[in-house]
Order: C-alpha cells, then sequence, then structure tokens
C-alpha cells in the first residue's frame, strides 16, 4: 500500500517556466471568453488581468512586472513594478498583456491576444515613457535585407527580393489609422497589397514573421509595449524586428 502522506517530490515532474507563464496565459483568455461580443472591453479586460494575476501567484519565480497595465495609481494590479510569482526561484522581468486586442474581444473580432514575455531580471526595455512606437516586422528573409530608416517602397522591393517572390504578391499589415493614411498610400505605390488592421499590432507583427503566413511584413506606429512583446516573439520565432519611439510631442 502506498502511503498518500509521502514525500513525493523527487517524483514531481520538471516544472518549466515558459510552460507555466502560457498556462497564466491561458487563464487570462478563458476567463475572457464570456465578454467576447458583449461591447465591454474593460470587462473582459479586468476579467483576464484578475486571472492572469492570480495565476502568477502560483507560479515558481521572482517576477518583476516590467510592462504592465500601467503605472501603480492607475492600474490595481500587473502594474509596472509589481512583484509577482511564489518568490522562489529565477528572477525575471515580465511583460504581461492581459488581452492585446481589447476591441476586437468586445466586438467579437480575431485577433485578440493574451501575451507574457519573459526575460532574465534587468534586461526588458522598459518603453513606457513614450506611448507610441514606430515598427518594422518580417520573417527571417528579411534579416540583413530591410531597415526602418529607408522608405517602405524600398524595403518592400527588397524583400520581395529575399523571398523571391514579385512585389505584387507582398501583403503588407497596418493598423488602419489616419496617422497611417501616407504610408498605406506608399505601399500601394510601390506596387504591394495592403492588410488593414483594426487593432491587434502584437498578432500583426508576428503573422508577418511566420513562415507559411498571409502577410510578409508588418509596419507603422503601435503601442511601445506592444512592440517590445512582439520583439520577444520574433526573438523566439526568428525574424526581423526594429522599434523606434515615436514621442508625440517634446514632453
Ligand atoms: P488594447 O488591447 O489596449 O486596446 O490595444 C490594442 C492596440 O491595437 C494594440 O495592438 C496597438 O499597439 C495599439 O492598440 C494601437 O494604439 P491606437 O489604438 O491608439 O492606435
Amino acid at each position: 500500500m502506498v502511503s498518500l502522506t509521502a514525500d513525493l517530490s523527487p517524483l514531481h515532474p520538471d516544472r518549466n517556466l515558459a510552460m507555466e507563464l502560457v498556462r497564466a496565459t491561458e487563464a487570462a483568455a478563458i476567463r475572457a471568453v464570456p465578454f467576447i461580443g458583449r461591447g465591454a472591453k474593460e470587462a473582459a479586460d479586468g476579467a483576464a488581468v484578475d486571472a492572469m494575476r492570480a495565476f502568477l501567484g502560483t507560479v515558481a519565480f521572482q517576477g518583476r512586472v516590467v510592462i504592465g497595465e500601467g503605472e501603480k495609481d492607475n492600474a490595481p494590479m500587473l502594474f509596472n513594478g509589481e512583484v509577482v510569482g511564489t518568490g522562489t526561484g529565477p528572477q525575471c522581468d515580465i511583460a504581461v498583456d492581459p488581452i492585446d486586442g481589447t476591441s476586437l474581444t468586445a466586438a467579437g473580432r480575431q485577433n485578440a491576444l493574451s501575451v507574457i514575455a519573459v526575460s532574465d531580471r534587468g534586461s526588458m526595455l522598459d518603453a513606457s515613457s513614450v506611448f507610441y512606437m514606430d515598427k518594422l516586422v518580417t520573417g527571417p528573409a528579411g534579416v540583413g535585407v530591410v531597415d526602418i530608416r529607408l522608405p517602405v517602397g524600398e524595403n518592400i522591393r527588397k524583400l520581395a527580393g529575399a523571398l523571391g517572390k514579385p512585389v505584387d504578391e507582398i501583403v503588407v499589415s497596418v493598423l488602419n489609422r489616419p496617422r497611417h493614411e501616407k504610408l498605406i498610400q506608399e505601399i500601394r505605390d510601390a506596387g504591394a497589397g495592403t492588410r488593414l488592421m483594426s487593432d491587434g499590432d502584437v498578432a500583426g507583427g508576428i503573422n508577418a514573421a511566420r513562415h507559411g503566413a498571409r502577410t510578409d511584413m508588418c509596419v507603422g506606429v503601435g503601442g511601445s509595449p506592444e512592440g517590445i512583446v512582439t520583439a520577444c516573439a520574433i526573438k523566439a520565432l526568428g525574424g526581423h524586428i526594429q522599434g523606434r519611439l515615436w514621442p508625440r510631442d517634446d514632453d
């Protein structure tokens, strides 16, 4: 007979921090499900934040939120600087976005994601001082080929060359915003197609870097925190990302 009180710890399977954090994103996504298409983006976000935070409290690490839901006074939970985890295990920085695409969720549309990025303590860029970031993302073919400092048309031509396909088969995703009117025109003038996103440029960036995805490049100005999270994803997937902060005024 096996004693149920026996110390089973030597038999416990290894815990993988990344998988534990994936489960935290799952918890957030599942908790947001009842809010899909209900027109209540704050409620959806609140439910996802609660679930993610509760789950993170069970994960054996010493996590520090570098990119969270905002500064402490505005965000009751997962605020920048908050310490999460059980307090044992590796010291890490994390960037969290319990829902990237709260409006997509509220509208019942696709491409909302729940994301966590993790890095060694002290190595995650805190870009919160500037709300927006200009971004350029491609798959591995763009490495050493495209450059955010070049006109978008030139990048499209270079990427088409590297991919070995005609320019008119290149599809570029970009957030559909008035600030991108000129950019969208330049993409079309270069001969490429556009995929206009209503929200969610983390999914847009990841899709541009995925093999066999329907887009080849993701460009334009979106949130800085989303840019950092996307950069972590691209680092893991392989691909190219450049970002430059896009301040709206001198301050
Ligand atoms: P939320 O989930 O916070 O609503 O963000 C969605 C999003 O579309 C991001 O993916 C994107 O980086 C940012 O908003 C763009 O900001 P804006 O809507 O101000 O152009």
